[in-house]
C-alpha cells in the first residue's frame, strides 16, 4: 500500500543530496513529484528519469526560490503538469561560509534569500492552495503538508557559518508561527532537521577517513547519515501517519544535538 498515493509533491532543490532522495521517497510511495532545480538541470533530469524507470511519475522545473516571481512560474508549472498541491518540502539550501569579520552581505543575503526567504515563498503559494481546495479525503485527513529542511543548526550555533545558522534558526520559528497560524485550515507543518549528511553541501567534512573521524566525534551514533534516512523521514511526515503531528522538528542526526562533549564531562 502507496502511503501517498495519487498526491502531488513538490520538492524545492532536489537535483542533487537530501532533495534528490526525498523526492525519490515520495515517488516510491506513489506521489507525482516536481523536481525543482535552480541551476543543474542534468541532476534533475536523472532524478525524474530514476523515478519514471521505477514507474513513478515526476517533471523537472528549473526556479530560483529565493526570486517571486520565479517562484510563482514554478507553481504555474506545477499546477498545469498535476493541477495542485499536496505535498511541500522546503528543501533548496545552501552555504556560503565565511569568518565572521570576513562574511560580505552578498553572501550573507544569498543564504539568506534562498534558505529562508525561498521557504517564505513557496510555502505562502502552497498555503493558499491548501486553504483554497480545503481536504480532500481520498488523498489525505490533512488539507496540505508543508515540511521545511531545516537542519541541527536551528539550535546548535555554528561560528564560521554565522549566515547559514541564522537562516535555519529564522526557519524554526517560520515553521512554527505558520503552524500556528495553519493548523485551523488542517495545515500541519513540521521541519527535519538533519545532521551530517553525506552529500555535496559537506564533502569536506566525510571525504577523507581524517575528516570523517573527526566528524563522528560529533555522533553518538558514530556514522555519517545516509541522503535517505531524510528520505524515509520525509514520507513519513508526508503521510497521515503522522497526522497528529503539527509544528515539530524531527532531528534526524544520529544523536548529533544531544551534546556529545557532555558524554564523558560535564
Ligand atoms: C550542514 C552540513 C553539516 C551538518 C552538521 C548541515 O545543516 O549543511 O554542512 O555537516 O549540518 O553540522
Amino acid at each position: 500500500m502507496q502511503r501517498l498515493k495519487g498526491q502531488a509533491a513538490l520538492v524545492t532543490g532536489s537535483s542533487s543530496g537530501i532533495g534528490a532522495a526525498v523526492a525519490k521517497s515520495l515517488a516510491a510511495e506513489g506521489a507525482k513529484v516536481v523536481v525543482n532545480y535552480a541551476r543543474s538541470p542534468k541532476g534533475a533530469e536523472a532524478v525524474v528519469a530514476e523515478i519514471k524507470a521505477k514507474g513513478g511519475e515526476a517533471i523537472a522545473v528549473q526556479a530560483d526560490v529565493s526570486k517571486e516571481d520565479q517562484v510563482l512560474n514554478l507553481f504555474e508549472q506545477m499546477y498545469e503538469a498535476y493541477e495542485t498541491i499536496d505535498i511541500l518540502v522546503n528543501n533548496a539550501g545552501l552555504q556560503k561560509d565565511s569568518a565572521f569579520t570576513d562574511m560580505t552581505l552578498a553572501d550573507w543575503n544569498t543564504v539568506i534569500g534562498v534558505n529562508l526567504t525561498g521557504q517564505f515563498l513557496c510555502a505562502r503559494e502552497a498555503a493558499k492552495t491548501f486553504i483554497r481546495r480545503g481536504v480532500v479525503p481520498e488523498r489525505s485527513c490533512a488539507a496540505g503538508k508543508i515540511i521545511c529542511m531545516s537542519s541541527v543548526h536551528e539550535v546548535i550555533p555554528w561560528a564560521g557559518h554565522c549566515n547559514y545558522a541564522a537562516s535555519k534558526g529564522g526557519v524554526m520559528l517560520l515553521m512554527k508561527s505558520m503552524a500556528q497560524e495553519l493548523a485551523p485550515h488542517k495545515i500541519r507543518v513540521n521541519s527535519i532537521g538533519p545532521g551530517a549528511i553525506k552529500t555535496p553541501i559537506n564533502r569536506d567534512a566525510w571525504e577523507t577517513p581524517e575528516a570523517e573521524a573527526s566528524l563522528l566525534t560529533l555522533i553518538p551514533y558514530n556514522r555519517v547519515g545516509d541522503p535517505v534516512d531524510i528520505g524515509k523521514a520525509a514520507v513519513w511526515l508526508a503521510s497521515d501517519e503522522s497526522d497528529y503531528v503539527n509544528g515539530a522538528t524531527l532531528f534526524v542526526d544520529g544523536g548529533m544535538t544531544l551534546y556529545p562533549g557532555f558524554a564523558t564531562g560535564g
